[in-house]
């Protein structure tokens, strides 16, 4: 799907009563997860909006790194879409900043293995499919901020390929 189509895609979503509205919410202390330096909600962007999480992060079925978007993605819809309550504006106006200033927004990163260990994203993908998001890091497009779900210990890898029968040798995982 490219940029325009889906954009024109958004704006002729009716405001149908079945779509999933996402919360206002008015105190994020309470938010589990690390606060990021945008207030970036994935239960709007993945969950109202049915933006695909395979458009932001694009890489996650051909590489072992999905990435996260470049500023670029988000201004492609935010150079017109300025939110509609002021703490949406306040939001999207960092963002509409940080591309004029040209500084991206540093995210923190949430989910992060041990660099002896060897997690290509793609494999699983291809395997699991690309609806399988959630099997590893929840309902992420109900989640105003994104948290941890799963360990992400070996016993979590190794329970899971034990029940797919893909192989548990140490140097798959570990060079
Ligand atoms: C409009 C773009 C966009 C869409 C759509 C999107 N994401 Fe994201 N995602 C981001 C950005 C930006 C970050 C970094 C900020 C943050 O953590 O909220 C992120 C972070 C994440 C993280 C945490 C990364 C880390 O540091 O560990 C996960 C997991 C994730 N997204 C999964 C998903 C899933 C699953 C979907 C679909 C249900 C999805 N995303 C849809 C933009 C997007
Ligand atoms: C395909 C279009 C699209 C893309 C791409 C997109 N957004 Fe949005 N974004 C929206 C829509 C629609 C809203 C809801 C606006 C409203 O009603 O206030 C929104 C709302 C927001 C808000 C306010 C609500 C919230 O999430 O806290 C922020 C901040 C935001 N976007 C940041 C980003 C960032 C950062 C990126 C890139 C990583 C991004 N957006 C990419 C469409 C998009
Ligand atoms: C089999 C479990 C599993 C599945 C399925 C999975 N992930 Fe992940 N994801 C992980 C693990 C483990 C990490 C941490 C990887 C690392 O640190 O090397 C991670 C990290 C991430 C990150 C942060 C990486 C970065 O570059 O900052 C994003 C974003 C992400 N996943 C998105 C997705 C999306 C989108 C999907 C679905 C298309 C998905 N993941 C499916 C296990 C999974
Ligand atoms: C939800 C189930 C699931 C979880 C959790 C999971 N995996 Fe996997 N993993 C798979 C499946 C299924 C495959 C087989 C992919 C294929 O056949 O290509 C696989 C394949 C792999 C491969 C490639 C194997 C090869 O033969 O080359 C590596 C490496 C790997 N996983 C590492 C990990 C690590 C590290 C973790 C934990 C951080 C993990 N996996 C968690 C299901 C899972
Ligand atoms: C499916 C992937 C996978 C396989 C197979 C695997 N490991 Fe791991 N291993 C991990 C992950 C992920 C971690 C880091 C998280 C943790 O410490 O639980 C880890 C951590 C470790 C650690 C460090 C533990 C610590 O407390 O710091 C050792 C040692 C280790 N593995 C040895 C092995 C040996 C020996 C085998 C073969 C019998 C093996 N691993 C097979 C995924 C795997």
């Amino acid at each position: 799907m490219t940029k325009t189509v889906l954009l024109s895609l958004l704006i002729a979503l009716p405001a149908a009563a079945q779509r999933y509205q996402a919360p206002v919410i008015t105190d994020t202390t309470a938010l589990r997860g690390p606060r990021q330096p945008i207030f970036f909600r994935h239960d709007i962007h993945a969950g109202q909006d049915q933006i695909p999480c395979l458009y932001c992060h694009s890489s996650v079925a051909v590489s072992s790194e999905p990435g996260i978007p470049a500023l670029q993605t988000c201004i492609g819809c935010h150079q017109l879409i300025g939110g509609s309550t002021p703490s949406h504006q306040a939001e999207i106006k960092k963002v509409r900043d940080a591309w004029r200033e040209r500084k991206p927004p540093e995210w923190i990163r949430i989910h992060a293995l041990p660099g002896f260990v060897h997690f290509p994203h793609q494999r699983h993908i291809k395997a699991l499919g690309t609806q399988s998001c959630s099997t590893c890091h929840g309902d992420v497009q109900r989640m105003a901020q994104v948290n941890q779900v799963s360990t992400l210990r070996m016993g979590w890898c190794v329970g899971c390929h034990v029940q797919n029968k893909v192989s548990r040798d140490c140097t798959v995982c570990h060079y």
